[in-house]
């Protein structure tokens, strides 16, 4: 059982899918490669939970079994229609599989198409007749693209269905708009290109809160200094129209979190209709698991509000909640506090999670078994030099300067942490490796 973060069960996982509270429980799929702990021929793996914090590994829901998805099924999203459920999907077929590694291509060139799959009740997938081609490959690359059109987000709105798409065209991001008035037959409806979506525009989500909308837009080529993650996930206020699916949005682009690692989120209503993000955290190496090595693992589930123009991201209820008991850390974990005022809460259930509650004061530092935080001219800053592998990658990250006080939650796992300023002004996680 996972505690708090969902993690690969062995092998490899990238972004969530199909996050839904169905029938009394929350289910959450993942991108998942069951073989190597390296990305290759994409299933979707499965868990469960009562309660967003406890989650139970279910095995593997979706696997290639049709000739549209026989490279691997990529992401989606999924719907509660007449009891059922109702998955979409992005079924891939390589143009050249690479001969010497059938997992992944030759030349990048995947031919995809969107794909509903229906279970019957969250617990049975039947891969070999459930599964129906909604939209085929593109013909025409200024519709969408040919090659990378992919993770349909589906929603219904006054009896018609809607998807949205990521696509590219001209090395740009591009979001693609389609409808349907019985799921089945699609109606294009859109596109919108920009250099604002990166290169190609991947995961879209798009939803109100608060009386605003808000795109989310995982943008491959984002970043430009060549350190690893030049993808990232952002998010704009935009205003969209059903009726013709008319999408224009604000200039300003945000990070959803500022330790760069997140990327892929997924959201939807909890039990209680509050919208609740996670997104895929991602790792260079895999770590030693118990039997098998281990990449990628969740956030922690996550709400937001709009406060000052952007948005604040807080941690969901059911985790905050658990954090009750005050004390002091083990101390191989080697934690030195300075030029802060704090208090360590931790859970009833482990000593592995705990969660520093500080004030912090200028050039304050927190030292935990080796990963740095300081707070300097008004901004959170770390290093993990100590605690990550060597290699091309973010070492260093900071959040813009707060402006709405100095108080840090920093809950720490044994794989993560995250650091939620001033109730999630702004927000910096990362990947650690402790030894
Ligand atoms: C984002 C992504 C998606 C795609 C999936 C494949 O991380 O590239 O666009 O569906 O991963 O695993």
């Amino acid at each position: 059982m996972d505690f708090i973060h969902l993690k690969s069960p062995g092998n490899w996982i990238n972004d969530p899918n199909g996050f839904i509270y169905y029938k009394g429980q929350y289910h959450m799929f993942y991108q998942h490669f069951p073989y190597e702990p390296w990305w290759g021929t994409m299933h979707w793996g499965h868990a469960v939970s009562d309660d967003l914090v406890h989650w139970k590994h279910k095995g593997i829901a979706i696997y290639p079994s049709k000739s549209f998805d026989q490279n691997g099924a990529f992401s989606g999203n999924a719907l509660e229609q007449d009891g059922k459920l109702y998955i979409y999907y992005t079924g891939v077929k390589y143009t050249n599989p690479n001969p010497e590694n059938i997992h992944i291509t030759a030349d990048y060139k995947l031919e995809p198409s969107q794909i509903m799959f229906v279970s019957e009740d969250g617990e049975h997938f039947d891969n070999f007749n459930n599964k129906r081609c909604l939209i085929g490959p593109a013909v025409d690359a200024s519709v969408m693209s040919p090659t990378d059109t992919r993770d349909p987000k589906v929603w219904i709105h006054n009896h018609t269905f809607y998807m949205m798409l990521g696509s590219c065209e001209d090395h740009m991001g591009k979001l693609v708009f389609f409808s349907s008035k019985d799921g089945v037959d699609w109606k294009w409806e859109s596109g919108y290109k920009s250099a604002e979506f990166g290169g190609i525009f991947e995961c879209p989500d798009l939803f109100e809160l608060d009386g605003k909308q808000v795109l989310f837009c995982a943008a491959t080529d984002y970043l430009k200094d060549n350190l690893d993650y030049q993808a990232q996930e952002i998010y704009k206020f935009c205003t969209f129209q059903e009726k013709g699916c008319k999408l224009s949005w604000e200039k300003d682009s945000f990070y959803l979190d500022y330790g760069m690692d997140l990327y892929a989120t997924q959201t939807n209503t909890d039990a209680n209709g509050e919208r609740v993000l996670f997104a895929w955290m991602r790792m260079p190496e895999p770590k030693k698991g118990a039997n098998l090595s281990w990449s990628g693992l969740m956030t922690m589930p996550r709400v937001m509000l709009i406060k000052n123009g952007h948005l604040y991201f807080k941690p969901h209820k059911n985790v905050s909640d658990l954090f009750t008991i005050t004390g002091a850390v083990e101390p191989s974990m080697n934690l030195q506090i300075i030029n802060a005022d704090y208090k360590i809460y931790k859970t009833e259930e482990t000593e592995d999670v705990y969660m520093i509650s500080a004030n912090v004061y200028e050039d304050a530092e927190i030292s935990i078994n080796g990963y740095l935080i300081t707070y300097k001219n008004g901004k959170i800053m770390t290093d993990r030099t100590n605690v990550y592998p060597k290699g091309n990658y973010r070492y260093f990250a900071e959040t813009p300067v707060l402006q709405d006080g100095n108080h840090l939650s920093i809950f720490v796992d044994r794989d993560i942490i995250e650091i939620f300023a001033n109730d999630g002004e702004y927000v910096l996680s990362q990947v650690v490796y402790f030894e």
